[in-house]
């Protein structure tokens, strides 16, 4: 694909295209800089004093000389905010098709979460070339996920979900770094992310993983989020009639209008928070009566819930239905 075959590690669809970028930096940094110091040498040596009564003569100014040093760092920093820019958007953009995985950090470790259930601490096992979708959140601090050989790096931030995806090119295990100070274990926050060959990842989902096998509970999330849904009586007001409160099928991913007149998009922070502070966004026609699940719920269930919450939207629904038959087959 025209890359240089001596580059190290071209491990995600992002390597390549972050490093164009901040080597086209570096090369910027390098002929100014070069220039600079030239100059100095030059300036130096040409404008020597060559007697002690030399007046040098005074130069005023000199307009075309003046535009010319603005508008050309002008023109180079809008290229550098552009070609930026579209790398950051595409980066924050994570395909329709991409497989979503769940992240939770924790001092001090990862929790990750496969789309099928499986669950594993510090490791993430991925199929090459498949867009890989990272929804995040934290149980206490601030931590960043960081995956150098991806060049991709995200915060997980408490009480919030931030995402990030790739798409892996290349098998092989590569390490995940926590990149925020969070507590005395921070620099232990380790993981590695192995990629695999399709056919290999799928044997490994069927075989299990050893070394985490005490992990319980490697059903599909919203399976799981169906059980907390009827444990935490959210089946009392939100299906049966609509009465109580609004049901919630057909709801994930569409707009739902609020009491405050204002319309948002129901996504999994929105969810998140009715479920944690459920006064703070009232749907238009109900009654704030709902109590809050703050410190009722783990992040896991929180998730496990918006799973579910989300495979009632149909079309996602089935996505997540054809999915799982697809892992079975
Ligand atoms: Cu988690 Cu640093």
């Amino acid at each position: 694909m025209g890359k240089f075959s001596f580059w190290p590690e071209l491990a995600s669809n992002f390597a390549w295209e972050v490093d164009a970028l901040y080597i086209f930096i570096g090369l910027i940094c390098l002929v100014f800089g070069l220039g600079v110091f030239l100059a100095v040498i030059a300036f130096a040596l040409k404008y020597k004093r060559k007697s002690d009564d030399e007046i040098p003569e005074q130069i005023e100014g000199n307009l075309p000389l003046e535009i010319f040093w603005s508008i050309v760092p002008l023109g180079i920093s809008l290229v550098i905010f552009a070609w930026g820019a579209v790398l950051f958007f595409k980066m924050s953009t994570p395909p329709a098709e991409a497989l979503n995985f769940s992240v939770v950090g924790k001092q001090w470790m990862w929790k990750v979460q496969h789309p099928e259930g499986k669950r594993e601490i510090n490791e993430l096992h991925i199929p090459i070339g498949q867009p890989i979708k990272l929804t995040m959140t934290s149980e206490d601090v601030l931590h960043s996920f960081y995956i150098p050989a991806f060049r991709t790096k995200m915060d997980a931030v408490p009480g919030r979900y931030t995402t990030s995806w790739f798409e892996a090119t290349k098998a092989g295990e590569y390490h995940i770094f926590c990149t925020e100070y969070c507590g005395l274990e921070h620099s232990r926050m380790i993981g590695k992310v192995v990629v695999m060959e399709p056919a290999q990842y799928a044997q490994w989902l069927k075989n299990g993983n050893v070394a985490v096998a005490s992990v319980a509970g490697d059903e599909p999330p919203e399976v799981v989020g169906a059980r907390l849904f009827e444990e935490q009586r959210c089946v009392t007001c939100h299906q049966t009639n609509g009465v109580l409160g609004p049901m919630l099928a057909g709801v994930f991913g569409h707009n739902v209008k609020l009491q405050s007149g204002e319309t948002i998009v129901a996504d999994e922070t929105y969810v998140r928070e009715s479920i944690m502070n459920p006064t703070a966004k009232i749907v238009a026609g109900f009654q704030p009566l709902m109590p809050t699940y703050q410190g009722q719920l783990s992040e896991d269930q929180i998730i496990q819930l918006i799973a579910y919450i989300k495979s009632l939207s149909k079309n996602d629904g089935q996505a997540q239905a054809e999915h799982r038959v697809e892992n079975e087959g």
